[in-house]
């Protein structure tokens, strides 16, 4: 996004960093959405104290050591924010306590993530602290892979016929607008099965129709908000994990939590399958106890 003269800066944007490639790729991301939203940057790396809790060594050694292990993460991530956004305001804050629990509860208006850490196993998908953030945090949280992909101009949404998907639409939104984007529009629905039942049948015509008016209705005043941003609706009968993941985009936006699963501790099973399986940066958006659009 281009910056007028007399433009304030609007919100903050934290990217945990624990020196791992996913997170440097974190920060990256971080700072390019910074730019374009006109936010700030913030960079995090908390201090987990807990492996290192062994009484037999001596406390003021470990103490350097920490301090000064936080202290290299930090300036390296900071380095590459400013080589990466040099215009983009950054800071940097070290914090002691459980990196999960720290990153959640930190007030942003957006979370950056790697997919992993430095902490994983080799084959892990997806990081304990990704996985914790990612369902927990009140604000958007995106999680981000090391791997760089060529950019195309595009981000698709999960689209459901529940309320719950209504903040991923109003983030989903506003990324397409800030970055001149396409928004794709995912639907994926899928006729029940009847195991025992196999005679009744469905009329699929029928069914496609229907399910394409739910997206109609879905997004007609989001589409009302955001005249500029162009769309392109995406109604398939697949698996919403397979639909989502299927197609090539910039960035992935769902969810948090699909119908039923308000509060819960963990992510739904749809924002998770997309977690493990995306290859691109996904935003989870927290599903909000609230009825209604913009
Ligand atoms: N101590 C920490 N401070 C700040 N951010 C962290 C910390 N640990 C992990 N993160 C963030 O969470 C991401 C995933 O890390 P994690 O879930 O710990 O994976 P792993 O289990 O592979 O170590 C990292 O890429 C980083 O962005
Ligand atoms: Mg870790």
């Amino acid at each position: 996004m281009r910056l007028d003269e007399g433009d304030i800066m609007t919100g903050l944007i934290i990217a945990g960093v624990d020196g791992s490639a996913p997170s440097d790729a974190a920060v990256e991301w971080a700072a390019d959405d910074a730019l374009r939203a006109g936010a700030e940057l913030r960079i995090v790396h908390v201090v987990d104290r807990r492996p290192y809790d062994i009484t037999r060594f001596p406390v003021s050694d470990q103490e350097d050591h920490l301090r000064k292990a936080a202290g290299k993460v930090l300036e390296a991530a900071e380095a590459i924010a400013r080589v990466r956004q040099p215009t983009v305001e950054v800071s940097t804050r070290s914090i002691e306590g459980v990196p999960s629990a720290v990153l959640r509860e930190q007030e942003a208006s957006e979370l950056v993530i790697g997919n992993r850490g430095v902490g994983g196993f080799v084959g892990a998908l997806l990081g304990s602290v990704t996985m914790e953030v990612a369902a927990q945090a009140g604000c958007p949280v995106v999680v981000v892979r090391a791997e760089q992909r060529e950019k195309r101009g595009e981000i698709g949404v999960g689209v459901d016929d529940s309320d719950t998907c209504e903040p991923a639409l109003g983030y989903a939104f506003e990324q397409a607008r800030q970055r001149g984007a396409t928004l794709r529009l995912i639907h994926a629905w899928q006729v029940p099965v009847h195991a025992f039942a196999p005679e009744v049948s469905y009329d699929l015509g029928e069914v496609r129709a229907a399910q394409r008016e739910v997206v109609r209705k879905r997004i007609a005043a989001w589409r009302a908000r955001y005249p500029e941003v162009n769309l392109a609706e995406d109604v398939q009968n697949a698996h919403p994990v397979d639909a989502l993941t299927s197609t090539t985009c910039d960035l992935i936006v769902v969810g948090s939590h699909g119908r039923g699963a308000l509060g819960s501790l963990f992510l739904g099973s749809v924002s998770r399958g997309v977690l493990h399986h995306a290859r691109c940066p996904v935003a989870v958006v927290r599903s909000q106890e609230f009825v209604g659009g913009p």
